[in-house]
């Protein structure tokens, strides 16, 4: 089993911010590195699964023509909506019906980790079926994530899933790390 939605809204129950994303300098500098991992300068269409309060969207919202954030608590999303007006955003319980797009970037940023194997392997037929082309990015947390999953081992299940993309590590902090599938990668 993966992270349930009861616990998710639990983590949100005192604070729309429970992460402290918006003023952590650690989180800060992470949305950077994230931001500075993308291959592109512009995207048409982003996708962004476990979305929370929008703060990692406002560091990439000037690079997204359009960016779709789905998260499965309605308080996270009430504070994204805050958080970035421009964005579009939806609320859904992965594995379940993901949002319409064009997408070319989906963002995994510390979400992989929330779900169990056959969630990630759902997410990678997905993927594969409706976003063939898109450039991914996973960040990953490498630390102790009191989930049934740890980071790396969802990472590696993930890619593993989706094999016919090649994810490379882009960077490695004590903390975290991002890979990278590029579009057309794994051809
Ligand atoms: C650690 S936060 C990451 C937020 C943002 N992506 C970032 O990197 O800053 C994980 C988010 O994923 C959401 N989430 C976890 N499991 C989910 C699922 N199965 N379906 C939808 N959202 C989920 C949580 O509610 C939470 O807001």
């Amino acid at each position: 089993m993966g992270v349930g939605l009861d616990h998710l809204q639990g983590l949100y129950a005192q604070t729309s911010d429970p992460w402290g994303f918006e003023h952590s300098a650690y989180e800060q500098a992470k949305f950077a590195a994230t931001r500075a991992a993308l291959s592109q300068s512009g995207y048409r269409s982003a996708f962004e699964l476990g979305c929370g309060n929008g703060q990692l969207a406002r560091h990439l919202i000037d690079l997204c023509a359009r960016y779709t954030g789905m998260d499965a608590v309605a308080s996270a999303l009430r504070a994204a909506r805050q958080a970035v007006p421009q964005g579009r955003f939806v609320q859904g319980f992965y594995p379940g019906p993901l949002p319409e797009g064009d997408f070319d970037l989906l963002i995994l940023s510390e979400v992989l980790y929330f779900l169990d194997r056959a969630g990630l392997e759902q997410l990678a037929i997905d993927i594969q079926a409706r976003w063939p082309q898109a450039e991914i990015i996973c960040v990953t947390w490498l630390g102790p994530t009191g989930n049934p999953l740890q980071g790396e081992e969802a990472l590696k299940g993930f890619a593993q899933a989706l094999a016919a993309r090649d994810f490379a590590r882009l960077t490695q902090t004590d903390d975290y790390r991002i890979d990278r599938a590029l579009p057309g990668s794994g051809e």
